[in-house]
This record gives structure tokens, sequence and C-alpha cells, in this order.
């Protein structure tokens, strides 16, 4: 193969075996806790990352516009800062974003791999052959994992910036946050780079509005999350017969999303041998997506081990991209 060349590979050593135990798992915590709830990282089947992608391109859904602006201004400042020649990429997704990492860092010179780190398969293969085309020279070592488990994965060589992106970190509340913080530090050598996306408080109407569009999308992303627990475990819940919530918790400062039962029912999960029941109006977690204010941010990183960090806050001051290094 000449070194002009691109090559994929696709890592699932720890792919769908396991992550449907981690299914099975999540799904038999969940709907057995009072309150019940669901792990947010389920929403993403090949449908659900799809409507995700949607969601970016809502009016009401701000966060991605926020953070490309931010790319786009700064992106070859972060890349000459981290000099990495591996770009590892945590919920990786579409990757859409990513290319302006990925311009930057060719254009500095230093780019050799990607490795994206998704749970969605299908996806992450699409966007593994996609940016392989793209970049001609780049290795694409895609791995299919939940992040939050499986930091072990990432690559141990070259000179890495890791990025979270997004704002997905707030899907992590406090305490596992701060678990992952230091395990992802804890992987990181001198000269690795962090770059971390995070959704800053903002008033609550523009809050909730994103993740309550005018158009439903939202809500059927919401509601994909029982569709993949029909389709992988067996189960017969009537999606439709669940209504979208999303509301701001502002003493936490997180939005919670929600799926209420608009009806009282049983369903049934075979392969987890489980029955659950739902009283009419009985709602269930769905997510947390924590908001942030950079000051406090940064702390959590310092807390984390992270040494120097550098701030980039879009012009609106809705969102925040920090480069830590360790
Ligand atoms: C992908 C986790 C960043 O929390 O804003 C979008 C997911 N949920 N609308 C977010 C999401 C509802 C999103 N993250």
């Amino acid at each position: 193969m000449s070194v002009s060349q691109s090559a994929v590979h696709l890592v699932d050593h720890l792919g769908r075996d396991h992550l449907h135990q981690a299914l099975e798992h999540d799904v038999r915590t969940g709907l057995t806790s009072t309150p019940k709830w669901l792990p947010p990282k389920w929403f993403y089947d090949e449908a659900g990352s799809e409507l995700f992608s949607r969601i970016t391109r809502l009016p009401e859904y701000y966060p991605t516009r926020r953070e490309l602006a931010i790319l786009r201004r700064h992106s070859l400042d972060i890349a000459t800062r981290s000099g990495a020649d591996t770009l590892v990429e945590l919920g990786s997704g579409t990757s859409e974003k990513t290319v302006l990492l990925l311009d930057a860092l060719s254009a500095t010179g230093t780019l050799r791999v990607y490795t994206p780190v998704d749970v969605d398969a299908a996806t992450l293969a699409d966007a593994a052959h996609w940016l392989a085309w793209r970049y001609r020279g780049l290795t694409v070592r895609a791995i299919c994992a939940d992040f939050e488990a499986h930091l072990a994965l990432l690559p141990r060589t070259g000179r890495r910036l890791v990025a979270f992106l997004g704002g997905t970190v707030g899907n992590l509340a406090p305490a596992a946050r701060e678990v992952f913080l230091k395990e992802l530090r804890a992987t990181l050598r001198p000269g690795d780079t962090f770059l971390l996306g995070a959704d800053l408080v903002k008033d609550t109407d523009r809050l909730v509005a994103a993740y309550d569009d005018g158009s439903g999308v939202t809500a059927a992303f919401n509601r994909n999350v029982l569709h993949v627990i029909n389709r992988e475990l067996g189960a017969d819940f009537d999606p439709d017969a669940f209504e979208h919530v999303a509301l701001y918790d502002a003493r936490h400062e997180w939005i919670e999303m929600r799926l209420r039962a608009s009806r009282a029912m049983r369903v049934r999960i075979p392969d987890l041998g489980l029955r659950a029941s739902f009283v009419a109006g009985e709602e269930m977690r769905t997510e947390i997506s924590a908001k942030f204010r950079p000051e406090g941010l940064r702390r959590e990183l310092l807390t984390a081990g992270f040494g120097t960090t550098r701030q980039y806050i879009d012009p609106t001051g809705d969102f925040v991209l920090l480069l830590a290094h360790p």
C-alpha cells in the first residue's frame, strides 16, 4: 500500500455483544428503579443517530452551530497548540464537526491517525469510510464502544488530542463526570491534550426550546430509546403512548428529558424475564444534559488533575470549548 493511501480499521472486539450486555444491564437497573430511568447512550442506534443529526439542524438547537462557530475561528490555534498526530474523538457520531479539526491538523502538518469512538456501529463505519476517503493518507481506527466504560481502549501511541465535543459531557451526572474526567486524565501523557465542548447556562426558555422543538424531532429522538429496547430485547413498549417531556432543573443546572406514560401500561421485556408497570402520568428520566459555567468546568478539570486550560467562548456566550493540558 502506498503511503498516500488511507486505511480504515473498525475495532469491534468490545463491540456488539458487550454493548448488548450493557444495554440489558442498564434496562434492568433503570426499569426496576423508582423512579424509572434509562441512560441516554441507548438513543443512538442508526435511526437515533439520524434523528440527532436532524436535531443539530433545528432552529431551536443552537449548541452545534455555536460549537462550529468556535471551531471555524479557532481550530488552527487548537491544532497548533495540541501538535497532535492522533485525534481521538469520544462520542463521534457522524463526525460532521470533526472535519474542522482534521483540516486544521492537516494544515499544521501533524495529522496521522483519527480514532472515532461511538456506540452506534453503523454511523461510526460510515463516518470512518467517509473521512478516510476525504483525507488521503489518514489512518482511521474506529472503535465501537461506550466512551465512559472503555477509556482503556484508546490508542496508546502518538501525540493525542482527545476531543469530547457537542456538550455530551453534560450527559454525565456530577459524580460520574468527576470519575470520567479523572480516568481520562490518567490515560493522558505529557504532550497530549483534551478538547472539551460544553453548553453554558443561559435563559431557561432558550434552553427548554432547544430540547422541545416545535417540529417534534426531539420527541421522536426521545421515544427512539423505546424502539431500541423493543428491537434489542424483544420488549413491547408502545412508544406512541409516551409523551416527550423536557424541563430545566435550575438547582442542578441541567435539562432533563423524560418520557411520560399517557396511560397505565404493562410492558414485557422477555429477554430480561422482566415486566414493568407504568401508572398513568408516570415519568421516566431518559437524559440529563448539564449546562455549565466556564469557571465551574475549569475547576472540574483542575480537580481531575489537568494543568493549564485555554478557553474559547463563542461570540454569543452560548457555548465553550476548553483545551486542557495534562
Ligand atoms: C448529544 C448529548 C450533546 O444533550 O444536547 C439533543 C443530546 N438530547 N437533544 C444534548 C440531545 C436532546 C445532546 N448531546
